[in-house]
């Protein structure tokens, strides 16, 4: 029997490949997207951005109720946690995605493919024993957890985020490695179901590529919930015993060896490309000094026919910039000219406060020498944000000196990750502050914030 073929061949169905391929197949390209999961969606739907999401909104319900809502004059008593419930429904929301996906693959003819794909040469690809031919092979095998040596992972007692998200028990003490995203948005989680949570961070910040100003603000907010922070400090071990985890820490520095005894110990310490078993080397598609899949702009790799997009490839690890990339490789397939902005690309910390920033931060047009001017605004005199009770935190505009173009803008504060659309979009436009300060606002709304922000950075606020 002659073997399937196809125009285009996605491997992985993440963010990146599933919605490449049903890009694909909208343009008119006969298309099979190869998963290695039981479920569609990759590690956003399945085990990222989704279910973490959910938990972080249940927790968030959970400590409003016990705390926040006294202060509204709203009195809950006998408040008491599920947690069974709770993980149960974030595997709800889970389904409801991935099942999203499959249907979305019905309805637009992507042929799911299903098992560990390998490109056997340029052109073929094998599933199960079965080879299959393409014209265009699009890696987007996403990425997994960078290992910590001498802190062996088992997902129960020493977790990855896969494993810090199905905990069935909320532990005495979590120690979290690594004061990136993950481990934030996870610590979070568990503190407000009732942990103790130790954030042990090798650098002297958090949220390394966040801007500075914010990341300072941001942590002593999440000291206050009771997060507590181990700056400048590596793990060196972890031991594990009836009692739990004992980790060995020490100064970054070098000095006195410390230990830390835990119930449950997560590794965030970031996330490396996944290409393994692919075939790569054998076809000869390159990679880069980290391991990611070697790309020239527009996504090609170093062999013709053969395209790469997601975390699989350089840029920040976020599912929103493989989306992007997926549907501009589809369209650049299909014989259009896309481009991918990749200055206008937002990042959300998911805590709450929310952390959002997109475009430059003050530290990255300092070390450029470009001249900015900056422009702030605190929720703490928005009206809005007083009558929600959510106060913490401020905007601030990074605009050019000459121009009024602007460079970046960042948010901690309220929805800040809903707030930082309109600035994203500003930038896509090559807007100034001075647009966004003249652009009409609602009010009472956290928007308001923006603009005093964008006033701020052009002239002056009306209301600090
Ligand atoms: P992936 O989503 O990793 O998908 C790759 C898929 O390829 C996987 O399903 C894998 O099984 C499959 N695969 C790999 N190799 C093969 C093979 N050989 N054959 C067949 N299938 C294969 N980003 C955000 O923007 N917002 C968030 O809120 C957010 N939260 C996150 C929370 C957590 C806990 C984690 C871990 C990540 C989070 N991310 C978030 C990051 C986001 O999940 C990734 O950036 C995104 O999933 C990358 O998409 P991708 O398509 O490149 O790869
Ligand atoms: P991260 O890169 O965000 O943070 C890792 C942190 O660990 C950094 O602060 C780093 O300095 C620190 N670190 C590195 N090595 C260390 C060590 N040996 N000891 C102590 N600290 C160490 O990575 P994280 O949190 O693992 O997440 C991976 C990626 O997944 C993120 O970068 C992001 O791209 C994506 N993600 C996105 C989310 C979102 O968009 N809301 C949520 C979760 C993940």
């Amino acid at each position: 029997m002659a073997e399937k073929s196809f125009d285009v061949i996605v491997i992985g169905a993440g963010p990146g490949g599933y919605v490449c391929a049903i890009r694909a197949a909208q343009l008119g390209l006969s298309v099979a997207c190869v998963e290695m999961r039981e479920t569609l969606g990759g590690t956003c739907l399945n085990v990222g951005c989704i279910p973490s999401k959910a938990l972080l909104q249940s927790s968030e319900k959970f400590a409003e109720a016990g705390h926040a809502l006294a202060d509204h004059g709203v009195r809950v008593d006998g408040v008491s946690l599920d947690l069974a419930r709770m993980q149960a429904r974030k595997g709800e929301v889970v389904k409801a995605n991935v099942d999203g996906v499959a249907f979305l693959f019905r309805k637009n003819k992507v042929t799911w493919l299903k098992g560990k794909g390998r490109i056997a040469a340029p052109g073929r690809v094998e599933v199960a024993g079965e080879t299959y031919a393409a014209k265009h092979i699009v890696i987007a095998t996403g990425s997994e957890s960078v290992p910590l040596p001498g802190v062996e992972i088992d997902e129960r007692t020493v977790v990855t985020s896969t494993g810090g998200l199905a905990l069935d028990r909320v532990p005495g003490h979590l120690v979290v490695i690594g004061g990136g995203y993950i481990g934030l948005e996870l610590g979070s989680v568990w503190r407000r179901l009732g942990a103790k949570v130790t954030v042990v961070e090798f650098l002297d910040r958090i949220v390394p590529t966040m801007d500075g100003e914010v990341a300072k603000q941001f942590q002593r907010i999440l000291a206050k919930q009771g997060l507590v922070f181990r700056l400048g400090t590596k793990v060196t071990g972890a031991r594990k015993g009836d009692e739990g985890v004992t980790l060995t820490v020490e100064s970054a520095k070098g000095g006195k060896a410390e230990e830390i005894v835990a119930d449950v110990v997560l590794v965030a310490i970031g996330r490396r490309a996944y290409t393994e078993g692919l075939g790569l080397a054998e076809v000869g598609v390159q990679l880069d000094e980290r391991g990611r899949v070697k790309t020239t702009n527009g996504f090609a790799t170093s062999v013709p026919g053969i395209w790469a997009i997601g975390d699989v490839i350089a840029g920040p690890m976020l599912a929103h910039k493989a989306e992007d990339e997926g549907v501009a490789l589809a369209e650049t397939l299909a014989g259009q000219h896309p481009h991918v902005n990749y200055e206008a690309i937002p990042g959300v910390v998911y805590t709450w406060p929310e952390v959002a920033s997109v475009g430059a931060t003050e530290e990255e047009l300092k070390s450029r020498g470009v001249a900015y001017k900056a422009g702030r605004f605190p929720f703490s005199a928005n009206g809005r944000a007083r009558a929600m009770g959510e106060t913490d935190g401020f905007v601030k505009i990074l605009a050019d000196a000459a121009t009024d173009r602007l460079l970046g803008a960042h948010i901690l504060g309220p929805d800040a990750g809903t707030l930082i659309a309109e600035l994203a979009l500003a930038i896509e436009f090559g807007a100034s502050s001075e647009d966004v300060a003249r652009t009409s606002h609602a009010h009472p709304s956290l928007n308001e914030a923006v603009k005093e922000a964008a006033l701020a950075a052009h002239g002056k606020p009306l209301h600090l």
